[in-house]
Protein backbone atom coordinates (compact mmCIF):
# COMPACT_ATOMS: atom_id res chain seq x y z
CA UNK A 1 0.00 0.00 0.00
CA UNK A 2 1.55 3.32 -0.94
CA UNK A 3 0.77 6.39 1.36
CA UNK A 4 1.65 9.58 0.02
CA UNK A 5 0.40 11.91 2.37
CA UNK A 6 -1.18 11.04 5.68
CA UNK A 7 -2.53 14.03 7.92
CA UNK A 8 -4.01 14.33 11.23
CA UNK A 9 -7.16 15.71 10.27
CA UNK A 10 -9.64 15.74 13.41
CA UNK A 11 -9.14 16.02 17.49
CA UNK A 12 -12.02 15.27 18.55
CA UNK A 13 -13.81 14.53 22.34
CA UNK A 14 -17.44 14.65 21.55
CA UNK A 15 -18.92 13.69 18.50
CA UNK A 16 -19.92 17.35 17.02
CA UNK A 17 -16.12 16.99 16.84
CA UNK A 18 -15.77 14.44 14.69
CA UNK A 19 -14.76 14.49 10.63
CA UNK A 20 -17.80 14.44 8.51
CA UNK A 21 -18.65 9.88 8.01
CA UNK A 22 -17.68 10.38 4.55
CA UNK A 23 -14.72 7.71 4.39
CA UNK A 24 -13.90 4.57 6.04
CA UNK A 25 -12.71 4.47 9.24
CA UNK A 26 -10.62 1.48 11.09
CA UNK A 27 -10.52 2.15 14.99
CA UNK A 28 -7.49 1.13 16.81
CA UNK A 29 -8.54 -0.19 20.09
CA UNK A 30 -6.39 -1.30 23.19
CA UNK A 31 -4.85 -0.39 26.36
CA UNK A 32 -2.65 2.14 27.01
CA UNK A 33 0.96 1.86 25.99
CA UNK A 34 0.36 -1.46 24.17
CA UNK A 35 1.30 0.68 20.88
CA UNK A 36 -1.78 2.16 18.87
CA UNK A 37 0.18 5.56 18.26
CA UNK A 38 3.22 3.73 17.24
CA UNK A 39 1.35 1.29 14.51
CA UNK A 40 -0.19 4.13 13.03
CA UNK A 41 3.13 5.98 12.54
CA UNK A 42 4.51 2.89 11.41
CA UNK A 43 1.81 1.99 8.59
CA UNK A 44 2.26 5.66 7.28
CA UNK A 45 5.88 5.43 7.49
CA UNK A 46 6.10 8.54 10.02
CA UNK A 47 8.47 9.19 12.60
CA UNK A 48 5.89 11.52 14.99
CA UNK A 49 2.84 12.03 13.32
CA UNK A 50 1.32 10.50 16.55
CA UNK A 51 2.22 11.17 19.56
CA UNK A 52 3.26 8.63 21.21
CA UNK A 53 5.40 8.32 24.78
CA UNK A 54 6.83 5.80 27.06
CA UNK A 55 4.38 7.16 29.86
CA UNK A 56 1.11 5.42 29.24
CA UNK A 57 -2.07 7.63 28.93
CA UNK A 58 -0.47 10.07 26.09
CA UNK A 59 -3.48 9.80 23.91
CA UNK A 60 -6.29 10.97 25.29
CA UNK A 61 -8.45 12.15 22.41
CA UNK A 62 -9.69 10.45 19.66
CA UNK A 63 -7.48 11.42 16.83
CA UNK A 64 -8.66 10.76 12.95
CA UNK A 65 -5.56 10.32 10.73
CA UNK A 66 -6.76 10.76 6.85
CA UNK A 67 -4.59 8.88 4.56
CA UNK A 68 -4.63 9.89 1.36
CA UNK A 69 -8.65 11.14 1.29
CA UNK A 70 -8.87 7.07 0.90
CA UNK A 71 -9.67 6.48 4.85
CA UNK A 72 -8.96 7.32 8.28
CA UNK A 73 -7.17 5.48 11.04
CA UNK A 74 -8.53 6.25 14.40
CA UNK A 75 -6.36 6.42 16.99
CA UNK A 76 -8.48 5.93 20.56
CA UNK A 77 -7.30 6.68 24.01
CA UNK A 78 -5.65 3.47 26.01
CA UNK A 79 -7.73 1.91 29.12
CA UNK A 80 -6.66 0.77 32.10
CA UNK A 81 -4.56 3.15 32.82
CA UNK A 82 -4.06 2.98 36.74
CA UNK A 83 -2.62 6.80 37.48
CA UNK A 84 -5.90 8.53 36.98
CA UNK A 85 -8.72 9.15 38.92
CA UNK A 86 -12.00 7.89 38.65
CA UNK A 87 -13.49 10.22 37.40
CA UNK A 88 -11.03 11.04 34.51
CA UNK A 89 -10.94 7.38 33.15
CA UNK A 90 -15.01 7.12 33.40
CA UNK A 91 -14.41 10.53 30.74
CA UNK A 92 -12.57 8.39 28.49
CA UNK A 93 -14.62 5.41 28.74
CA UNK A 94 -17.35 7.59 28.00
CA UNK A 95 -15.20 9.30 24.56
CA UNK A 96 -14.33 5.69 23.38
CA UNK A 97 -17.87 4.20 23.88
CA UNK A 98 -19.42 7.01 22.07
CA UNK A 99 -17.94 6.68 19.13
CA UNK A 100 -17.60 3.20 19.05
CA UNK A 101 -21.05 2.97 19.43
CA UNK A 102 -22.56 5.61 16.86
CA UNK A 103 -19.80 5.61 14.02
CA UNK A 104 -21.71 4.65 10.60
CA UNK A 105 -18.76 4.69 8.51
CA UNK A 106 -16.59 2.50 10.77
CA UNK A 107 -15.45 -0.70 9.26
CA UNK A 108 -13.29 -1.95 11.74
CA UNK A 109 -12.42 -1.85 14.81
CA UNK A 110 -8.90 -3.79 15.56
CA UNK A 111 -7.78 -4.79 19.25
CA UNK A 112 -4.27 -4.50 20.19
CA UNK A 113 -2.35 -6.37 23.20
CA UNK A 114 0.85 -6.59 24.19
CA UNK A 115 2.30 -9.48 23.28
CA UNK A 116 4.38 -10.27 26.76
CA UNK A 117 1.15 -9.91 28.35
CA UNK A 118 -1.70 -12.12 29.04
CA UNK A 119 -4.46 -9.86 28.00
CA UNK A 120 -6.89 -8.35 30.90
CA UNK A 121 -10.51 -8.39 31.62
CA UNK A 122 -10.55 -5.17 30.29
CA UNK A 123 -9.43 -6.60 26.85
CA UNK A 124 -11.67 -9.39 26.85
CA UNK A 125 -14.54 -7.23 27.36
CA UNK A 126 -13.05 -5.38 24.49
CA UNK A 127 -12.86 -8.00 22.71
CA UNK A 128 -16.22 -9.35 23.45
CA UNK A 129 -17.55 -6.04 22.42
CA UNK A 130 -16.12 -5.59 18.82
CA UNK A 131 -17.37 -9.60 18.05
CA UNK A 132 -20.91 -8.46 19.63
CA UNK A 133 -20.75 -5.25 16.98
CA UNK A 134 -20.17 -7.63 13.54
CA UNK A 135 -16.63 -7.01 13.19
CA UNK A 136 -14.44 -9.28 12.23
CA UNK A 137 -12.35 -10.18 15.50
CA UNK A 138 -8.50 -9.02 14.50
CA UNK A 139 -5.91 -8.75 17.37
CA UNK A 140 -2.26 -7.47 16.46
CA UNK A 141 -0.15 -8.85 19.18
CA UNK A 142 2.38 -5.22 19.64
CA UNK A 143 6.20 -5.34 20.20
CA UNK A 144 7.30 -9.13 18.87
CA UNK A 145 10.48 -7.42 19.16
CA UNK A 146 10.89 -7.47 22.89
CA UNK A 147 10.51 -11.26 23.11
CA UNK A 148 12.51 -13.95 21.45
CA UNK A 149 10.55 -15.93 18.56
CA UNK A 150 11.24 -19.41 19.72
CA UNK A 151 8.25 -18.74 22.51
CA UNK A 152 6.12 -16.87 19.80
CA UNK A 153 4.09 -19.83 19.63
CA UNK A 154 3.49 -19.72 23.47
CA UNK A 155 2.99 -16.38 23.94
CA UNK A 156 0.12 -16.53 20.90
CA UNK A 157 -1.47 -19.27 22.15
CA UNK A 158 -2.01 -17.15 25.89
CA UNK A 159 -3.81 -14.38 23.99
CA UNK A 160 -6.07 -16.85 21.98
CA UNK A 161 -6.99 -18.96 25.17
CA UNK A 162 -7.92 -15.26 27.61
CA UNK A 163 -9.95 -13.93 24.59
CA UNK A 164 -11.34 -17.17 23.59
CA UNK A 165 -10.00 -17.12 19.40
CA UNK A 166 -10.32 -20.25 17.31
CA UNK A 167 -8.52 -19.16 14.10
CA UNK A 168 -5.07 -18.39 15.27
CA UNK A 169 -4.88 -16.33 12.14
CA UNK A 170 -6.83 -13.76 13.65
CA UNK A 171 -3.83 -12.76 15.82
CA UNK A 172 -1.41 -11.10 14.21
CA UNK A 173 1.86 -10.63 15.92
CA UNK A 174 3.78 -7.37 14.89
CA UNK A 175 6.56 -4.83 15.62
CA UNK A 176 6.59 -1.08 15.25
CA UNK A 177 10.45 -0.96 15.30
CA UNK A 178 11.03 -3.86 12.66
CA UNK A 179 7.61 -3.44 10.79
CA UNK A 180 7.02 -7.15 10.55
CA UNK A 181 3.98 -8.36 9.13
CA UNK A 182 3.22 -4.61 8.30
CA UNK A 183 1.88 -6.28 4.51
CA UNK A 184 -0.71 -8.71 6.39
CA UNK A 185 -1.80 -5.18 8.22
CA UNK A 186 -2.40 -3.13 4.89
CA UNK A 187 -4.21 -6.38 3.35
CA UNK A 188 -6.70 -6.14 6.61
CA UNK A 189 -6.94 -2.46 5.71
CA UNK A 190 -7.44 -2.73 2.39
CA UNK A 191 -9.94 -5.89 2.12
CA UNK A 192 -12.12 -3.56 5.02
CA UNK A 193 -12.42 -0.05 3.63
P1 LIG B 1 -1.65 5.50 24.89
O1 LIG B 1 -1.63 6.66 23.97
O2 LIG B 1 -1.20 5.83 26.27
O3 LIG B 1 -2.95 4.78 24.89
O4 LIG B 1 -0.52 4.45 24.38
P2 LIG B 1 -0.33 3.83 22.91
O5 LIG B 1 -1.05 2.53 22.84
O6 LIG B 1 -0.63 4.81 21.85
O7 LIG B 1 1.24 3.47 22.93
P3 LIG B 1 2.45 4.23 22.18
O8 LIG B 1 2.36 4.03 20.71
O9 LIG B 1 2.55 5.62 22.71
O10 LIG B 1 3.68 3.33 22.67
C1 LIG B 1 4.02 3.19 24.03
C2 LIG B 1 5.49 2.83 24.16
O11 LIG B 1 5.74 1.55 23.59
C3 LIG B 1 6.43 3.80 23.43
O12 LIG B 1 7.59 3.96 24.21
C4 LIG B 1 6.75 3.07 22.13
O13 LIG B 1 8.02 3.41 21.59
C5 LIG B 1 6.74 1.61 22.60
N1 LIG B 1 6.39 0.68 21.51
C6 LIG B 1 5.25 0.67 20.78
N2 LIG B 1 5.25 -0.33 19.87
C7 LIG B 1 6.44 -0.97 20.01
C8 LIG B 1 7.05 -2.10 19.38
O14 LIG B 1 6.50 -2.74 18.46
N3 LIG B 1 8.28 -2.47 19.82
C9 LIG B 1 8.92 -1.82 20.84
N4 LIG B 1 10.11 -2.27 21.22
N5 LIG B 1 8.39 -0.75 21.46
C10 LIG B 1 7.16 -0.33 21.06
MG1 LIG C 1 -1.42 6.67 21.93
Amino acid sequence: MKIINPTLEKIAVLESQYPAPNLSEIALAGRSNVGKSSLINSLINRKNLARTSQKPGKTRTINFYNIDDKFRLVDLPGYGFAAVSKSEKDKWAETIERYLSSRENLKEVVLLVDIRHEPTNDDLLMYNWILEMGFSGYVIATKLDKIGKSRLQQYIKTIAQKLGIQDRKKIIYYSSETKENREYIYNIIKESI
